[in-house]
């Protein structure tokens, strides 16, 4: 079926400016990028998004990361796109992640991780509204 997933370019990949070679991986796996913008999150910001992290050991490392820089958020589009845009990112920790995947070829560690992806349909609707209205979305 065709789904739309929340996708987020992090901070470690916009600082190196690499918003262009990981949205060519996408477009590449037939992923169409219909809503996408660079913002700055607040602590708190990506606190309430990561909210389901929040006892994880690694939440105030995790929060404070993605707010250290600007972020890239977009709504990706296409066949499984859910399933297909966790298959172009590779693993969440870039050494066991598959050669010529996002992380593989960019990331720099299990937190600084170049990209985020919504892992299930329920999610992908929760993160897509946290960021974008419907007349965003533009398919
Ligand atoms: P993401 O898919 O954005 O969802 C939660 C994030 O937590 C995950 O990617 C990782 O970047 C991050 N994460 C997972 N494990 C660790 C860890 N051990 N240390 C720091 N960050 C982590």
């Amino acid at each position: 079926a065709i789904e739309r997933t929340l996708s987020i370019i992090k901070p470690d990949a916009t600082k190196r400016n690499l918003t262009g070679k990981i949205n060519a991986k996408f477009e590449d796996a037939g992923l169409r990028i219909v809503a996408q913008k660079r913002i700055h999150l607040t602590k708190d910001q990506a606190g309430v998004f990561y909210a389901v992290h929040k006892e994880r050991p690694f939440f105030d490392e995790l929060t404070s990361f993605m707010a250290s820089e600007p972020v890239v958020v977009q709504v990706l589009e296409g066949e499984n796109a859910i399933a297909k845009n966790r298959e172009v990112m590779g693993a969440t920790n870039p050494a066991e992640a598959a050669a010529g995947t996002i992380r593989a070829e960019f990331a720099e560690s299990v937190g600084e991780n170049s990209v985020h992806g919504s892992d299930a349909p329920e999610t992908a609707a929760v993160e897509i509204a946290y960021f974008f209205s419907g007349l965003e979305l533009v398919g």
